[in-house]
């Protein structure tokens, strides 16, 4: 009957968005591994306090599989990853970027690829990802943060 028919075409409907959402979740020559985040004091990154990863941002080795990227993104910066001082990590090895503001909500994304995350003062914003080819990827904040705002960006290199 005419219920069943539209149960099974909702049903499909259904499991469409999913399918598009998880292939979406999948770019072309990286893949996400996992978006989870956590808090930390805006004052304590402020003041550089130590411990946090923050107060000397950049790249630690956890093993040869696994790398963490701490960056501080700041009016109109991001450290590491500004300037002559890019944020260079390597293919085929689960990197884990941890950001986080010391004065106002930025935006974190690298160009061509899906890594896009708004990074809010007092939060570390964590997104992994696995890149499958070298090259060098921009670093872009894509969330209004203030007059210079259009300056401030980057580079990721993949070596
Ligand atoms: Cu930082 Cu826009």
């Amino acid at each position: 009957n005419f219920e069943k028919v539209w149960l099974g075409v909702a049903l499909l409907l259904i499991v469409g968005f999913i399918a598009t959402i998880a292939y979406g979740s999948v770019g072309a020559g990286i893949s996400m591994v996992d978006d989870s985040g956590g808090t930390i004091s805006a004052q304590a990154v402020q003041s550089g306090e130590t411990g946090t990863g923050f107060d000397d941002p950049g790249v630690v080795k956890q093993s040869d599989d696994h790398y963490v990227v701490y960056v501080v993104a700041r009016q109109f910066q991001f450290s590491p990853g500004s300037g002559d001082n890019p944020i260079r990590v390597p293919a085929d090895a689960r990197i884990t970027f941890k950001v986080t503001s010391a004065d106002v909500t930025h935006g974190f994304s690298i160009t061509e690829t899906n890594i896009n995350t708004m990074v809010i003062p007092g939060q570390v914003a964590e997104v992994s990802a696995r890149f499958d080819e070298t090259g060098t990827y921009g670093l872009v904040c894509h969330e209004y943060c203030g007059a210079a705002h259009h300056t401030m960006g980057g580079s990721v290199e993949v070596v």
